[in-house]
Protein backbone atom coordinates (compact mmCIF):
# COMPACT_ATOMS: atom_id res chain seq x y z
CA UNK A 1 0.00 0.00 0.00
CA UNK A 2 1.43 3.20 -1.07
CA UNK A 3 0.52 6.70 0.96
CA UNK A 4 0.71 10.20 0.77
CA UNK A 5 2.06 10.91 3.77
CA UNK A 6 2.41 9.16 7.30
CA UNK A 7 2.81 10.43 10.56
CA UNK A 8 4.90 7.76 12.99
CA UNK A 9 5.76 7.83 16.57
CA UNK A 10 2.38 9.76 17.77
CA UNK A 11 0.29 9.14 20.94
CA UNK A 12 -2.92 9.08 19.30
CA UNK A 13 -6.40 10.35 20.85
CA UNK A 14 -8.71 9.10 18.35
CA UNK A 15 -11.69 9.86 19.65
CA UNK A 16 -13.51 6.99 18.81
CA UNK A 17 -16.13 6.27 21.47
CA UNK A 18 -16.69 2.81 23.01
CA UNK A 19 -20.14 1.41 24.05
CA UNK A 20 -19.97 2.37 27.68
CA UNK A 21 -19.65 5.93 25.87
CA UNK A 22 -15.84 5.84 27.18
CA UNK A 23 -13.32 7.06 24.64
CA UNK A 24 -10.51 4.70 23.50
CA UNK A 25 -6.91 4.32 25.00
CA UNK A 26 -4.25 6.40 23.77
CA UNK A 27 -2.55 4.31 21.09
CA UNK A 28 1.43 4.65 21.82
CA UNK A 29 4.14 4.53 18.88
CA UNK A 30 1.14 5.09 16.53
CA UNK A 31 0.73 6.31 12.82
CA UNK A 32 -1.76 8.21 10.95
CA UNK A 33 -1.52 7.61 7.14
CA UNK A 34 -3.32 9.80 4.37
CA UNK A 35 -4.37 8.91 1.02
CA UNK A 36 -6.21 11.21 -1.47
CA UNK A 37 -7.09 13.62 1.85
CA UNK A 38 -8.36 10.64 3.76
CA UNK A 39 -6.91 8.50 6.55
CA UNK A 40 -6.47 5.37 5.15
CA UNK A 41 -4.95 3.86 8.17
CA UNK A 42 -4.25 5.01 12.13
CA UNK A 43 -3.51 2.14 14.49
CA UNK A 44 0.16 0.81 16.08
CA UNK A 45 2.59 1.42 13.29
CA UNK A 46 3.91 -1.97 13.98
CA UNK A 47 0.78 -3.06 12.29
CA UNK A 48 2.17 -1.11 8.93
CA UNK A 49 4.69 -3.42 6.70
CA UNK A 50 7.77 -2.00 6.59
CA UNK A 51 9.79 0.22 5.04
CA UNK A 52 6.72 2.70 4.77
CA UNK A 53 5.92 3.19 1.29
CA UNK A 54 4.96 6.54 1.14
CA UNK A 55 5.81 10.42 -0.52
CA UNK A 56 6.21 11.83 3.12
CA UNK A 57 7.13 10.48 6.47
CA UNK A 58 6.60 13.03 9.36
CA UNK A 59 7.87 11.68 12.90
CA UNK A 60 5.93 13.46 15.21
CA UNK A 61 8.81 12.44 18.08
CA UNK A 62 5.52 11.12 20.69
CA UNK A 63 3.88 13.97 20.37
CA UNK A 64 -0.19 13.60 20.99
CA UNK A 65 -2.28 13.52 17.92
CA UNK A 66 -5.97 14.51 17.90
CA UNK A 67 -8.19 14.79 15.53
CA UNK A 68 -8.37 18.67 14.17
CA UNK A 69 -10.85 20.27 16.65
CA UNK A 70 -14.40 21.16 15.50
CA UNK A 71 -15.72 24.59 17.13
CA UNK A 72 -19.16 24.01 16.19
CA UNK A 73 -21.67 26.97 17.62
CA UNK A 74 -19.41 30.37 16.27
CA UNK A 75 -20.61 34.14 15.15
CA UNK A 76 -17.30 34.58 13.72
CA UNK A 77 -18.47 36.68 10.69
CA UNK A 78 -19.48 40.10 11.75
CA UNK A 79 -18.14 43.94 11.78
CA UNK A 80 -16.82 46.19 14.39
CA UNK A 81 -16.88 45.02 18.30
CA UNK A 82 -18.99 46.19 20.91
CA UNK A 83 -16.50 47.16 23.99
CA UNK A 84 -18.68 49.95 24.85
CA UNK A 85 -21.63 47.62 26.26
CA UNK A 86 -19.18 45.72 27.66
CA UNK A 87 -18.14 48.66 29.44
CA UNK A 88 -21.71 49.89 30.12
CA UNK A 89 -21.90 46.15 31.57
CA UNK A 90 -19.19 46.18 33.69
CA UNK A 91 -20.83 49.43 35.47
CA UNK A 92 -24.43 47.41 36.04
CA UNK A 93 -26.13 47.49 33.14
CA UNK A 94 -28.03 44.52 32.08
CA UNK A 95 -27.25 42.77 28.53
CA UNK A 96 -31.52 42.09 27.83
CA UNK A 97 -31.47 45.89 28.93
CA UNK A 98 -28.69 46.99 26.31
CA UNK A 99 -30.81 45.03 23.44
CA UNK A 100 -33.93 46.56 24.51
CA UNK A 101 -32.24 49.98 24.21
CA UNK A 102 -31.49 49.53 20.54
CA UNK A 103 -27.88 48.59 21.20
CA UNK A 104 -26.91 44.83 21.41
CA UNK A 105 -27.22 42.40 18.19
CA UNK A 106 -28.74 45.34 16.29
CA UNK A 107 -25.89 47.68 17.21
CA UNK A 108 -23.33 44.71 15.15
CA UNK A 109 -26.35 44.41 12.32
CA UNK A 110 -25.89 48.29 11.55
CA UNK A 111 -21.84 47.51 11.26
CA UNK A 112 -22.29 44.64 9.40
CA UNK A 113 -24.56 46.24 7.10
CA UNK A 114 -21.98 49.15 6.36
CA UNK A 115 -19.13 46.66 5.77
CA UNK A 116 -18.21 45.63 1.94
CA UNK A 117 -18.11 42.24 1.46
CA UNK A 118 -14.59 42.70 1.27
CA UNK A 119 -13.86 44.74 5.04
CA UNK A 120 -16.34 41.92 6.27
CA UNK A 121 -14.13 39.39 4.91
CA UNK A 122 -10.73 40.64 5.79
CA UNK A 123 -12.17 40.89 9.70
CA UNK A 124 -13.59 37.79 10.04
CA UNK A 125 -10.56 35.95 8.39
CA UNK A 126 -8.54 37.60 11.22
CA UNK A 127 -10.91 35.91 13.97
CA UNK A 128 -10.44 32.22 11.96
CA UNK A 129 -7.17 32.69 11.57
CA UNK A 130 -7.05 32.56 15.87
CA UNK A 131 -9.22 29.79 15.88
CA UNK A 132 -7.15 27.68 13.73
CA UNK A 133 -4.23 28.40 16.11
CA UNK A 134 -6.02 26.20 18.32
CA UNK A 135 -6.13 23.13 16.28
CA UNK A 136 -9.11 24.18 14.53
CA UNK A 137 -9.79 22.54 11.31
CA UNK A 138 -13.77 22.86 10.86
CA UNK A 139 -16.30 25.81 11.48
CA UNK A 140 -19.96 26.51 11.98
CA UNK A 141 -20.76 29.86 10.98
CA UNK A 142 -24.35 31.70 11.74
CA UNK A 143 -25.25 34.64 9.96
CA UNK A 144 -27.84 36.73 11.94
CA UNK A 145 -26.51 40.20 11.58
CA UNK A 146 -27.54 40.75 8.38
CA UNK A 147 -31.57 40.57 9.19
CA UNK A 148 -32.39 41.05 5.55
CA UNK A 149 -31.95 39.29 2.05
CA UNK A 150 -29.06 41.05 1.08
CA UNK A 151 -27.15 41.27 4.29
CA UNK A 152 -28.06 37.70 5.37
CA UNK A 153 -26.81 36.38 1.82
CA UNK A 154 -23.57 38.84 2.30
CA UNK A 155 -22.80 37.09 5.66
CA UNK A 156 -23.18 33.70 4.22
CA UNK A 157 -21.39 34.31 1.05
CA UNK A 158 -18.26 35.38 2.85
CA UNK A 159 -18.16 32.73 5.06
CA UNK A 160 -18.29 30.25 2.31
CA UNK A 161 -14.57 32.28 0.80
CA UNK A 162 -13.67 31.81 4.44
CA UNK A 163 -13.99 28.19 3.77
CA UNK A 164 -12.49 28.09 0.41
CA UNK A 165 -9.56 30.53 1.05
CA UNK A 166 -8.51 29.72 4.88
CA UNK A 167 -8.12 26.06 4.66
CA UNK A 168 -10.36 24.95 7.01
CA UNK A 169 -13.86 23.56 6.44
CA UNK A 170 -17.04 25.67 7.13
CA UNK A 171 -20.41 24.74 7.60
CA UNK A 172 -23.03 27.60 7.40
CA UNK A 173 -25.62 28.59 9.49
CA UNK A 174 -28.81 30.49 8.38
CA UNK A 175 -29.36 32.60 11.64
CA UNK A 176 -32.02 35.04 10.37
CA UNK A 177 -34.23 34.74 13.44
CA UNK A 178 -31.75 35.99 15.56
CA UNK A 179 -33.30 39.56 16.05
CA UNK A 180 -35.76 42.25 14.75
CA UNK A 181 -33.86 44.61 12.89
CA UNK A 182 -34.29 47.97 13.73
CA UNK A 183 -36.73 48.95 10.76
CA UNK A 184 -39.35 46.51 11.71
CA UNK A 185 -41.29 46.63 14.75
CA UNK A 186 -43.46 43.89 14.30
CA UNK A 187 -41.71 40.09 15.45
CA UNK A 188 -44.74 38.06 13.08
CA UNK A 189 -44.13 40.47 10.26
CA UNK A 190 -40.26 39.83 10.30
CA UNK A 191 -40.88 36.06 10.67
CA UNK A 192 -42.76 36.35 7.65
CA UNK A 193 -39.90 38.02 5.68
CA UNK A 194 -37.86 35.46 7.25
CA UNK A 195 -39.72 32.72 5.89
CA UNK A 196 -40.81 34.17 2.62
CA UNK A 197 -37.98 36.10 1.17
CA UNK A 198 -34.81 35.26 2.86
CA UNK A 199 -34.65 31.48 3.22
CA UNK A 200 -35.63 30.74 -0.01
CA UNK A 201 -33.65 33.14 -1.90
CA UNK A 202 -30.11 32.63 0.10
CA UNK A 203 -31.35 28.59 0.14
CA UNK A 204 -31.54 28.86 -3.33
CA UNK A 205 -27.94 30.29 -3.58
CA UNK A 206 -26.90 27.59 -2.19
CA UNK A 207 -25.23 29.57 1.23
CA UNK A 208 -27.16 27.57 3.90
CA UNK A 209 -26.02 23.96 5.73
CA UNK A 210 -28.22 24.50 8.50
CA UNK A 211 -30.84 27.16 10.10
CA UNK A 212 -30.80 28.28 13.49
CA UNK A 213 -33.09 30.49 15.56
CA UNK A 214 -33.07 32.38 18.88
CA UNK A 215 -36.18 31.31 21.04
CA UNK A 216 -35.74 34.21 23.84
CA UNK A 217 -37.60 37.47 25.27
CA UNK A 218 -35.21 39.06 23.15
CA UNK A 219 -35.03 36.71 20.73
CA UNK A 220 -38.59 34.56 19.35
CA UNK A 221 -41.51 32.78 20.47
CA UNK A 222 -41.54 29.16 20.87
CA UNK A 223 -44.50 29.47 18.05
CA UNK A 224 -42.36 31.98 16.28
CA UNK A 225 -39.39 29.68 15.85
CA UNK A 226 -41.92 26.70 15.03
CA UNK A 227 -42.90 28.72 11.87
CA UNK A 228 -39.02 29.12 11.27
CA UNK A 229 -38.04 25.70 11.36
CA UNK A 230 -41.70 24.35 9.67
CA UNK A 231 -40.37 26.52 6.55
CA UNK A 232 -36.63 24.64 6.83
CA UNK A 233 -38.16 21.34 7.18
CA UNK A 234 -40.07 21.89 4.06
CA UNK A 235 -36.71 23.32 2.32
CA UNK A 236 -34.99 19.99 3.70
CA UNK A 237 -32.29 21.71 5.81
CA UNK A 238 -31.72 20.65 9.46
CA UNK A 239 -32.29 22.67 12.23
CA UNK A 240 -30.59 23.66 15.83
CA UNK A 241 -31.70 26.02 18.56
CA UNK A 242 -30.37 28.96 20.65
CA UNK A 243 -32.78 28.22 23.84
CA UNK A 244 -32.94 28.51 27.46
CA UNK A 245 -29.96 31.13 27.61
CA UNK A 246 -31.70 33.41 29.74
CA UNK A 247 -35.11 31.91 30.25
CA UNK A 248 -36.88 28.56 30.35
CA UNK A 249 -39.16 29.42 27.44
CA UNK A 250 -39.09 25.63 25.87
CA UNK A 251 -37.22 26.07 22.16
CA UNK A 252 -35.10 23.38 22.87
CA UNK A 253 -37.95 20.66 23.81
CA UNK A 254 -39.96 22.21 21.11
CA UNK A 255 -36.38 21.89 18.65
CA UNK A 256 -35.93 18.54 19.56
CA UNK A 257 -38.81 16.47 20.01
CA UNK A 258 -40.67 18.29 16.85
CA UNK A 259 -37.73 18.61 13.90
CA UNK A 260 -35.19 16.47 15.65
CA UNK A 261 -32.47 18.97 16.13
CA UNK A 262 -28.94 18.32 15.05
CA UNK A 263 -28.51 20.55 18.26
CA UNK A 264 -29.77 22.59 21.13
CA UNK A 265 -27.40 25.61 22.16
CA UNK A 266 -26.65 27.48 25.61
CA UNK A 267 -29.07 25.28 27.51
CA UNK A 268 -28.74 27.38 30.76
CA UNK A 269 -32.28 27.22 31.63
CA UNK A 270 -33.26 23.68 30.45
CA UNK A 271 -34.98 21.29 32.92
CA UNK A 272 -36.15 17.92 33.19
CA UNK A 273 -38.45 17.55 30.15
CA UNK A 274 -35.92 19.18 28.22
CA UNK A 275 -33.43 16.83 29.00
CA UNK A 276 -35.65 14.31 28.13
CA UNK A 277 -36.66 15.65 24.59
CA UNK A 278 -32.94 15.99 24.08
CA UNK A 279 -32.03 12.33 24.84
CA UNK A 280 -35.20 11.42 22.51
CA UNK A 281 -34.14 13.20 19.60
CA UNK A 282 -30.13 12.59 19.92
CA UNK A 283 -29.69 16.22 19.89
CA UNK A 284 -26.28 17.20 20.90
CA UNK A 285 -26.34 19.67 23.66
CA UNK A 286 -23.65 22.42 23.17
CA UNK A 287 -22.55 24.02 25.86
CA UNK A 288 -21.07 27.74 25.18
CA UNK A 289 -19.54 29.24 28.96
CA UNK A 290 -17.55 31.56 26.73
CA UNK A 291 -21.06 33.64 27.03
CA UNK A 292 -21.69 32.24 30.53
CA UNK A 293 -18.36 33.93 31.48
CA UNK A 294 -18.48 37.00 29.59
CA UNK A 295 -22.46 37.68 30.58
CA UNK A 296 -21.82 36.98 34.03
CA UNK A 297 -24.50 34.49 34.48
CA UNK A 298 -24.83 32.32 37.24
CA UNK A 299 -27.53 29.91 36.14
CA UNK A 300 -25.37 26.69 34.81
CA UNK A 301 -27.06 24.13 31.97
CA UNK A 302 -28.25 20.63 33.75
CA UNK A 303 -24.51 18.98 32.70
CA UNK A 304 -25.10 16.09 35.66
CA UNK A 305 -28.74 15.53 34.18
CA UNK A 306 -27.64 15.80 30.43
CA UNK A 307 -24.47 13.10 30.89
CA UNK A 308 -27.25 11.05 32.88
CA UNK A 309 -29.94 10.82 30.37
CA UNK A 310 -26.79 10.02 27.84
CA UNK A 311 -27.26 13.42 25.87
CA UNK A 312 -23.81 14.21 23.91
CA UNK A 313 -22.51 17.58 24.92
CA UNK A 314 -20.64 19.38 22.53
CA UNK A 315 -18.52 22.61 23.85
CA UNK A 316 -18.21 25.73 21.39
CA UNK A 317 -16.84 29.68 21.56
CA UNK A 318 -19.87 31.19 20.29
CA UNK A 319 -17.79 33.38 19.03
CA UNK A 320 -19.48 36.90 18.70
CA UNK A 321 -19.14 40.85 19.38
CA UNK A 322 -21.65 40.56 22.53
CA UNK A 323 -21.92 37.64 24.71
CA UNK A 324 -18.87 35.94 23.68
CA UNK A 325 -15.55 37.59 22.18
CA UNK A 326 -13.42 34.89 22.38
CA UNK A 327 -11.78 33.13 19.37
CA UNK A 328 -9.68 30.36 21.70
CA UNK A 329 -11.77 26.93 21.68
CA UNK A 330 -9.35 25.72 23.89
CA UNK A 331 -9.89 28.36 26.52
CA UNK A 332 -13.71 27.51 25.92
CA UNK A 333 -12.71 23.86 26.68
CA UNK A 334 -11.21 24.97 29.70
CA UNK A 335 -14.51 26.97 31.14
CA UNK A 336 -16.55 24.02 30.75
CA UNK A 337 -14.18 22.19 32.74
CA UNK A 338 -13.95 24.94 35.09
CA UNK A 339 -17.50 26.68 35.36
CA UNK A 340 -19.70 23.55 33.97
CA UNK A 341 -17.96 20.87 35.49
CA UNK A 342 -17.24 18.62 32.30
CA UNK A 343 -14.22 16.49 32.75
CA UNK A 344 -11.14 17.18 30.37
CA UNK A 345 -12.08 14.33 28.23
CA UNK A 346 -15.69 15.19 27.89
CA UNK A 347 -14.50 18.79 27.07
CA UNK A 348 -12.27 17.38 24.08
CA UNK A 349 -15.04 14.74 23.14
CA UNK A 350 -16.78 17.76 22.75
CA UNK A 351 -14.80 19.60 20.28
CA UNK A 352 -14.14 16.67 18.24
CA UNK A 353 -16.73 14.04 17.45
CA UNK A 354 -19.42 15.43 19.54
CA UNK A 355 -18.99 18.79 17.64
CA UNK A 356 -19.31 16.80 14.54
CA UNK A 357 -22.23 14.96 15.16
CA UNK A 358 -23.88 18.75 15.78
CA UNK A 359 -23.21 19.67 12.65
CA UNK A 360 -24.39 15.70 11.02
CA UNK A 361 -20.71 15.71 10.00
CA UNK A 362 -19.68 12.85 12.20
CA UNK A 363 -19.98 10.33 9.16
CA UNK A 364 -16.61 12.11 7.66
CA UNK A 365 -14.79 14.00 10.51
CA UNK A 366 -14.61 14.00 14.76
CA UNK A 367 -12.44 10.79 15.10
CA UNK A 368 -9.30 9.24 13.73
CA UNK A 369 -10.68 6.55 11.47
CA UNK A 370 -9.92 4.79 8.14
CA UNK A 371 -12.25 7.10 5.51
CA UNK A 372 -12.68 10.46 7.53
CA UNK A 373 -11.17 13.09 6.32
CA UNK A 374 -7.51 13.71 7.10
CA UNK A 375 -7.82 16.43 10.04
CA UNK A 376 -4.96 16.51 12.43
CA UNK A 377 -4.12 18.40 15.39
CA UNK A 378 -0.82 17.21 16.84
CA UNK A 379 -0.08 18.93 19.79
CA UNK A 380 3.40 19.51 22.66
CA UNK A 381 1.67 18.17 25.31
CA UNK A 382 2.15 14.96 27.02
CA UNK A 383 -1.78 14.23 28.06
CA UNK A 384 -4.82 14.65 26.52
CA UNK A 385 -6.53 16.71 29.81
CA UNK A 386 -3.29 19.20 29.08
CA UNK A 387 -5.43 20.24 25.94
CA UNK A 388 -7.97 22.44 28.53
CA UNK A 389 -5.47 22.84 31.44
CA UNK A 390 -2.75 25.47 29.88
CA UNK A 391 -3.98 29.34 29.77
CA UNK A 392 -2.82 31.09 26.74
CA UNK A 393 -0.57 28.93 25.89
CA UNK A 394 -1.51 27.59 22.32
CA UNK A 395 0.23 24.25 22.25
CA UNK A 396 -0.35 23.44 18.52
CA UNK A 397 2.41 21.59 16.95
CA UNK A 398 1.22 21.03 13.61
CA UNK A 399 -2.18 21.95 11.74
CA UNK A 400 -3.21 19.06 9.42
CA UNK A 401 -6.12 20.08 6.92
CA UNK A 402 -7.28 17.08 4.69
CA UNK A 403 -4.35 15.74 4.48
CA UNK A 404 -2.02 19.02 4.51
CA UNK A 405 0.18 20.59 6.91
O1 LIG B 1 -25.10 33.18 20.99
N1 LIG B 1 -27.83 34.40 21.97
C1 LIG B 1 -27.87 35.02 20.93
N2 LIG B 1 -26.88 35.30 20.13
C2 LIG B 1 -25.52 35.41 20.50
C3 LIG B 1 -25.20 36.76 21.00
C4 LIG B 1 -25.25 37.74 19.92
C5 LIG B 1 -24.79 39.12 20.28
O2 LIG B 1 -24.94 39.61 21.42
O3 LIG B 1 -24.29 39.73 19.34
C6 LIG B 1 -25.15 34.30 21.45
O4 LIG B 1 -24.86 34.51 22.63
FE1 LIG C 1 -24.66 32.06 19.51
Amino acid sequence: MSFDTVWTNGRLWTGRVGKMGIPDQIVDRGCVACTAGKISFVGRSEVLPTPIDAKRIIDVEGRLVTPGLIDCHTHVVYAGHRADEWRMRLEGCPYQQIARSGGGIASTVRKVRQASEEELFIQSARRLEALKADGVTTVEIKSGYGLDAENEAKMLRVARRLGQQCDVSVSTTFLGAHAVPPECSDKDAYIDDVITRQLPRIHGEGLIDSVDAFVEGIGFSVDQVRRVFDAAKRLGIPVKVHAEQMSLLGGAQMAASEFHALSADHLEYLDDEGVSALARAGTVAVLLPGAFYFLKETQKPPVDDLRRAGVPLAVATDCNPGSSPMSSLLLAMNMACTLFGLTPDEALLGVTIHAARALRLDHEIGSLEIGKRCDLAIWDVETPAELAYHLGVRPLFRRVWRGNG
